[in-house]
């Protein structure tokens, strides 16, 4: 308790600034006591990890928006590739619309649009390397960067059994999936080694997890994509680019309506252990989720979305 003859000078300063990449804060005090013709100075120094301690900083970090964010998703002409778009433009997102078909490719650019967001179509086939580099660069150049690439595009394996799989079939599913996804990746990583940030998500499968007992040059061919993931989030980290995979279970989609019968569904769906489908929304969900900065210390990891239908480790 202070004698009411005894003064107080108070002074305060507080700094923030990064030491190997920490935010530190740190405040100053000083308080002088004065009594008659005496005084004493009492200096408190304080240093905190502002990351953690401040207000601001708490919900810049908790913020799960993605305004000022450039996407580019591939196959997003329909299916799930159509709902991440437009997931992404409601969360705030600006979209690449991507797919070999022009029509589809038009149709989300518009629902995109519709979002108050902006948008613009790459139509080309991902295993057409030379073409779709050089789009991607060309839209880079007009949206000014891309800071989030969701590898979507894909095929079905149409339940084939090994004797049925030809080497046309082989390198067609390879190429779109893998290739596709491969130089996609290869296309947009030079500018976000520029900017030090990026997030690309990478679509993979149930059946890269458990394998399946048909389409096997699917299941081999999303494996793949969950090592490149893992790869790739090893040799990006230094430029805080991260890479993570999401491994849908069973989605209704165009994909995979016509090779089911109604019977075959209604069966399946019965024996999840969540005891129903997925929809297709529920993968946009994590897709948005590893786009955003919550995620900015996730990488190199396979999220599966699949009603229980498959857990590892199980
Ligand atoms: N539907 C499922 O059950 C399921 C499960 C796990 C993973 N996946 C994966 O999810 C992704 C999306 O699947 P979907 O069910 O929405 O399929 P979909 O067939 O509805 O959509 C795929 C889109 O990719 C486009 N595309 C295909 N090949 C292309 C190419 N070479 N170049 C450009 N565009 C191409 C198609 O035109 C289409 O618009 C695929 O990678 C698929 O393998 C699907």
């Amino acid at each position: 308790m202070l004698d009411s003859n005894i003064r107080l000078g108070c002074f305060f300063i507080n700094k923030t600034f990064s030491i190997t990449q920490i935010t530190i804060g740190a405040a100053l005090v000083t308080v002088i006591l004065y009594k008659g013709n005496s005084s004493v100075l009492v200096t408190l120094f304080f240093v905190y990890d502002s990351q953690t301690c401040t207000k601001c900083d708490r919900e810049k970090i908790m913020e799960n928006t993605l305004e000022d964010m450039v996407a580019l998703v591939t196959g997003s002409g329909r299916g799930m590739g159509r709902t991440h778009a437009e997931l992404l433009a409601s969360r705030g997102a600006d979209v690449i619309v991507h797919d070999m078909d022009k029509k589809n490719a038009n149709e989300t650019v518009e629902v995109v649009r519709a979002l108050g967001r902006k948008a613009e179509a790459i139509i080309s086939d991902v295993c057409d390397v030379k073409d779709f580099s050089s789009k991607i660069k060309q839209m880079e150049y007009k949206f000014g960067k891309i800071d989030i690439l969701v590898n979507n595009a894909g095929i079905g394996g149409n339940k084939l059994v090994l004797e049925d799989i030809d080497e046309l079939v082989y390198d067609r599913l390879f190429d779109t999936h893998v290739r596709g996804t491969f130089f996609a990746t290869r296309s947009v990583i030079p500018g976000m080694k520029e900017r030090n940030y990026g997030k690309i998500i990478n679509i993979s499968s149930i059946y890269a997890m458990g394998g399946s007992n048909f389409a096997s040059h699917y299941a081999a061919a999303k494996s793949a994509i969950s090592g490149l993931t893992k790869s790739w989030a090893r040799e990006f980290a230094p430029w805080k680019i991260c890479c993570n995979a999401v491994a849908p279970g069973f989605i209704l989609t165009d994909m995979t309506r016509g090779s089911n019968t109604i019977e075959m569904l209604e069966a399946r769906s019965k024996a999840m252990p969540l005891g129903r489908f997925t929809k297709s929304i529920e993968i946009s969900y994590s897709v948005c989720w590893l786009a955003s900065r919550e995620c900015d210390m996730i990488t190199g990891q396979v999220i599966s979305p699949n009603s229980g239908e498959v857990i590892v480790g199980y």
